[in-house]
């Protein structure tokens, strides 16, 4: 319904990738290596998904990522989407790149509420937002660490939505045939990026252009220290991808780390998220928490991560498709059916809690982590 709605370069600016766009199948495809084993004549006459990361008493552990300007897929944008993230019990995160003020989500959102930030060249800005995310009662900072420099999306460069835009022929059909979303495009008020004060107005490109002028570069593990410090609240490293720099996050006094690859769109040839949760959580070994993105289409999917050992979940994309198609009723259809996948199979795999949840319950063939199963914790 998203592809229907929406002109194909934005559709394709969701769904793409950078490159080959292999690390981003291989998020989806990597959850069939592993295996439920499901224990059966437990009691699980009443469900619970309930747990606390970050700080945030989650009803259920799968996370809204963060992803940028909302309101340009839908007039709901990142408010509608964070509403209903809060009505179905999970916390939301706010990007630097939203078109939604930190002040609006607190104001209209009572849920748990995470700050992404993106470092920018300007420190004076980086500060600022944390001081606003303070002041506003956000619970949480997560800093997106993989994104020094713009991953190469081919499907965008393609369809001419570059940095100055060039839409070609095929471009600017695909906006020509989808009437119902210019209409709430000339109709709708100009974007703006409220949470980066100083910044621009205006369509998407203006804001992209802004943005990867702005990124800082020279960031290091000794900056993430002093944003730690300052935040003073649990901080969140996202898009880390070894176990040394999960330990390194350990170090300087991070919350959580967060395995992430963005979806994909930034460096291909990274391995699935999922087949790194295992190795990081061993080499953590509970120093810190671990929140897993990359892929997630499946409440089996949700389940199979927490088994491994995983905090919680995010997700990007499945939400961005149902703002797409139906704005925020869209993404509180696409929440409560994950939902109730995930406690459909939390029954099915026999557990009643995620406390009961262990690795006990997948099998797998390869790596490090077959060594650690253990058979003898739920005999
Ligand atoms: C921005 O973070 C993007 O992935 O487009």
């Amino acid at each position: 319904m998203a592809k229907r709605r929406l002109p194909k370069p934005l559709f394709d600016y969701i769904a793409g990738a950078a490159d080959d766009e292999r690390t981003m199948a291989a998020n989806v495809s990597s959850f069939d290596n592993y295996s439920l084993v499901p224990r059966y004549l437990q009691d699980v006459g009443s469900i619970s998904l309930k747990t606390t990361v970050l700080g945030c008493v989650l009803d259920w552990p799968m996370i809204l990522a963060p992803t940028g300007m909302n309101r340009m897929f839908h007039p709901d944008g990142e408010v509608g989407v964070a509403r209903e993230a809060a009505r179905t019990g999970t916390g939301y995160t706010l990007s630097t790149m939203g078109t939604a003020a930190i002040e609006d989500i607190a104001a209209e959102s009572s849920g748990p509420k995470i700050y992404q930030l993106y470092l920018l060249a300007d420190d004076h800005l980086n500060f600022e937002s944390i001081d606003r995310a303070k002041a506003a009662g956000f619970d949480a900072i997560c800093l997106t660490v993989d994104t020094v420099v713009a991953g190469n999306r081919e499907r965008d460069a393609r369809s001419g939505l570059t940095i100055p835009p060039s839409l070609n022929l095929a471009g600017l059909i695909g906006f020509a045939t989808r009437p119902g979303w210019c209409l709430d495009y000339f109709t709708g008020g100009k974007f703006t990026l409220p949470n980066v004060s100083g910044g621009p107005g205006g369509d998407l490109s203006t804001l992209a252009a802004f943005f990867a002028e702005k990124m800082e570069k020279h960031i290091t593990w000794s900056k993430v220290e002093q944003l730690i410090d300052y935040w003073g609240k649990p901080f969140a490293i996202k898009g880390i991808q070894s176990a040394e720099d999960a330990l390194l996050a350990a170090k300087v006094g991070a919350t959580a780390v967060i395995i992430s690859n963005h979806g994909g769109r930034q460096l291909d040839g990274g391995a699935a998220t999922i087949d790194l949760v295992s190795e990081i959580i061993d080499v953590l070994d509970g120093q810190i928490e671990l929140i897993v993105d990359g892929g997630f289409r499946r409440g089996s999917h949700i389940v199979k991560a927490m088994a491994l050992g995983a905090s919680a979940c995010m997700t990007g994309r499945p939400y961005l498709y149902a703002l797409s198609a139906f704005g925020a009723p869209g993404v509180g259809r696409m929440l409560d059916l994950l939902k109730a996948e995930t406690e459909r199979t939390m029954a099915l795999v026999g557990c009643a809690d995620l406390a009961q949840l262990t690795s006990g319950h997948i099998r797998t063939s390869f790596g490090p982590f077959a060594k650690r199963h253990n058979h003898s914790q739920q005999i």
